[in-house]
């Protein structure tokens, strides 16, 4: 029997200089972008490619026969990142190269910055998917929609309705500070999913699969930057990829997860708690008070291994209540000024430079 031919996507994404400040994306970078990915593509080293920026984050969605973790693939993302950096401090871009925290590529982006979420796939007879990219907030914020829409039946009908649904989902867990995995069963162990998920700082998902034959079904990058660098460097803007529909969430119910504008860390210096808003890929400049925070999700068809799209999916009438609820969200949040829990508590404030601030009046403390 042939061999089943097996696509990888591979989405990595880093912040390699923003326009205006850290609020939007200079053309001059996607350009640079697309002409290192087309040149990829033309030698065959990927099958397709897309190029997005999401607020001050440059997106690589590419498609490869490589499978996950694959040397070439990461080489590629971070001599483009890099390539574009250089153009960033050519324009004094703001940040110009923020993500790119090592030198020299070792292997793997990981641990280096940039934040990938990838999976490999055998594909179906049609393979929708979305990718969701966010700006300003931190890899936690994808643990709260990935459980409605593999946990919550009050989300995702067919997690009742459909067969291939019925058994449930498991979800692995990482510990980012300890750098342990667990995984998790659902619906018969949800409480203890949510015990640990629930705590966004440190505990995400990395990725979920169909319980019934371990297809694969969502990858999330988990990536912490502040845990790498060891200090603020700008927030993780994380990534994640969804597979839709036959036997797996429908798109609508992927995307409902999001009608609701949860509270997630980043917005001004890393260091808020503020809404997500879901919006059209033309309104992910995040601005006010640098934020609040945004996501976009970019619908394609995978069809032997092209990516046909992307199709704008929040770019829809229906998510404008959302979109005013996080406006209101945002507003409320934002007359705490630097009062938590708009601001983070102190653990997350360790990697900025307010401890540098604390410093100034240790000295001054009195024994009581
Ligand atoms: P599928 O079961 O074909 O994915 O369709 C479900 C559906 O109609 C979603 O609204
Ligand atoms: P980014 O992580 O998107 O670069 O934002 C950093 C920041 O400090 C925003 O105020
Ligand atoms: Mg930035
Ligand atoms: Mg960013």
């Amino acid at each position: 029997m042939a061999k089943e031919r097996k696509i990888t996507i591979s989405v990595i994404k880093a912040d390699v200089g923003g326009f205006v400040g850290h609020s939007s994306f200079h053309p001059a970078l996607l350009d640079t972008a697309k002409e290192k990915l087309n040149n990829a593509k033309g030698k065959e080293v990927i099958v397709d490619f897309h190029v997005m920026r999401c607020g001050d984050d440059l997106e690589l969605i590419m498609t490869h026969e490589k499978g996950c973790d694959d040397k070439t693939i990461h080489e590629l993302a971070w001599n483009i990142f890099a390539a574009c950096t250089e153009v960033a401090k050519e324009l004094k871009l703001y940040g110009a190269g923020q993500d790119l925290l090592k030198d020299a590529f070792t292997g793997t982006v990981k641990g280096m910055g940039p934040c990938v979420a990838e999976m490999e796939f055998v594909e179906r007879k049609s393979e929708p998917i979305i990718v969701f990219m966010a700006d300003k907030t931190s890899s936690g914020a994808w643990n709260l929609p990935l459980y409605k829409i593999f946990g919550d039946p009050f989300n995702t009908a067919g997690l009742i309705i459909d067969p291939s649904m019925i058994e449930g989902f498991c979800f692995n867990v990482l510990d980012v500070k300890k750098g342990e995995s667990i995984t998790l069963s659902c619906p018969e162990e949800s409480y203890y999913l949510l015990a640990l998920i629930g705590a966004t700082d440190r505990y995400m998902v990395s990725s979920v699969y169909r319980k019934k034959d371990k297809e694969i079904t969502a990858v999330a990058s988990t990536q912490r930057l502040s845990l790498i660098a060891g200090k603020y460097v700008g927030k993780d803007d994380p990534v994640m990829i969804v597979r839709c529909q036959s036997g797996l969430p429908a798109v609508g119910e992927v995307l409902e997860a999001f009608s609701f504008p949860h509270l997630v860390q980043g917005w001004m210096r890393g260091s808020h708690h503020g809404p997500l808003m879901p919006v059209p890929f033309y309104e992910a400049n995040p601005t006010r008070f640098d934020g609040p925070p945004r996501v976009i999700a970019a619908g394609f068809q995978i069809t032997n291994g092209r990516l046909i799209g992307p199709h704008d999916m929040f770019d829809d009438p229906s998510f404008d209540e959302t979109r005013k609820k996080a406006n209101h969200v945002a507003e409320y949040m934002r007359r705490h000024g630097p009062f938590q829990p708009h601001r983070l508590p102190l653990e997350e404030m360790e990697y900025t430079t307010l401890p540098q601030v604390l410093e100034k009046l240790k000295d001054r403390f009195e024994k009581q």
